[in-house]
């Protein structure tokens, strides 16, 4: 008895963890948009009435235990047939239709807005995320930012695999896929940081291919645009100029770009302001001096697979560039 009670006990523990879990941050139960309110609101929907069902179900199975230990048994004749029509046909197109059309209703509220001018292009990469402000000559990686309070579109397209575009607490996830465009809608999110992921099993760093959204007030994004627009301002100082020279001589060039110099690279994120950016390889390290060395010298112990090479270099080169590269903000 007692260890049935305890068994009961844990489970019911780890099934509250598991609830409750789901309902932190980046839950999509808990939405700060409204395409996420939405699929927020189908979900609950689908779980109480799919509840309701299956408490219905029960409740006739018990009925029929108990009836048939308390009578013989015995079928009128037309009973089975009955039960079939009303189980079998009646009540799953009674549920099921409403359902149906609440989803096409809901997925086509999602897909509106298909003709409106985009504010930001995400490209999917093996295993980090390029984002594009057009018009606006603005190139950054692994972190979004959007007005908060607007209708914002953007638009998605992969330069290798299949990936999926998700950040919960703002939309459902949406793939990128080669040669095609595709795109969502975010509309009236609230101000904040919201976590997000790639959705579709990319490669060996599917994990290690995170995002962040940052929902800011409008003046704030603009003033963000505006900083992000400008070139990398020149190297002050001896160190920060040999960091320069470091990154422009090693090979970091041939890979990255760093607005207003030499380093012209278009395989790796866009460097100009690496340091505004709150983690580094999409979001597998936070960007702190240290981390950022551990990433140039050793890349695939921080994160296998990766499309970074590891860059020997001497220690005071490393630390020059790392002068050089804290100042990109
Ligand atoms: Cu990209 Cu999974």
């Amino acid at each position: 008895m007692r260890r049935t009670y305890r068994a009961a006990v844990s489970s019911a523990g780890a099934a509250s963890v598991v609830l409750l879990g789901a309902c932190s941050d980046p839950s999509a139960l808990v939405p700060r948009a409204e395409e996420a309110g939405r699929i927020s609101t189908l979900f609950w929907v689908m779980l109480a009435v799919g509840t309701a069902v299956f408490l219905l179900v029960a409740a006739l199975l018990v009925a029929s235990v108990i009836r048939s230990r308390r009578e013989s048994a015995e079928e009128r004749p037309g009973d089975g047939v009955r039960m079939v029509a009303l189980g079998g046909v009646v009540l799953p197109v009674v549920v099921v239709v409403p359902l149906a059309v609440y989803t096409l209703v809901t997925a086509s509220a999602l897909s509106a807005g298909d003709d409106q001018p985009v504010l930001v292009d995400v490209v999917g990469r093996q295993f980090w995320w390029e984002v594009r402000y057009p018009g606006h000559g603005v190139v950054a990686a692994n972190e979004v930012h959007i007005p908060a309070g607007s209708d914002v579109t953007v638009r998605l397209r992969s330069r290798d695999v299949i990936h999926s575009f998700w950040a919960p607490r703002l939309h459902g996830k949406v793939d990128l896929i080669p040669g095609e465009t595709t795109s969502l809608h975010i509309s009236d999110a609230e101000p904040g940081v919201y976590r997000g992921a790639c959705a579709e099993f990319c490669g060996i760093q599917h994990a290690g291919m995170k995002l962040l959204v940052h929902v800011q007030p409008p003046a704030e994004f603009a003033a963000w645009l505006d900083d992000q627009r400008q070139a990398a301002a020149p190297p002050a100082g001896s160190d920060e100029s040999r960091g320069l020279e470091v990154f422009l001589r090693s090979g970091c060039a041939s890979c990255h770009t760093i607005r207003g110099t030499d380093a012209r690279g278009a395989i790796g994120p866009d460097l100009t302001h690496v340091a505004s950016r709150s983690t580094l390889a999409a979001g597998v390290i936070p960007n702190t001096r240290g981390h950022l060395a551990g990433w140039i010298l050793d890349p695939q112990s921080v994160k296998p697979g990766a499309g970074m090479p590891p860059i020997p270099l001497e220690p005071d080169e490393l630390h020059a560039l790392l002068d050089y590269l804290e100042t990109r903000r």
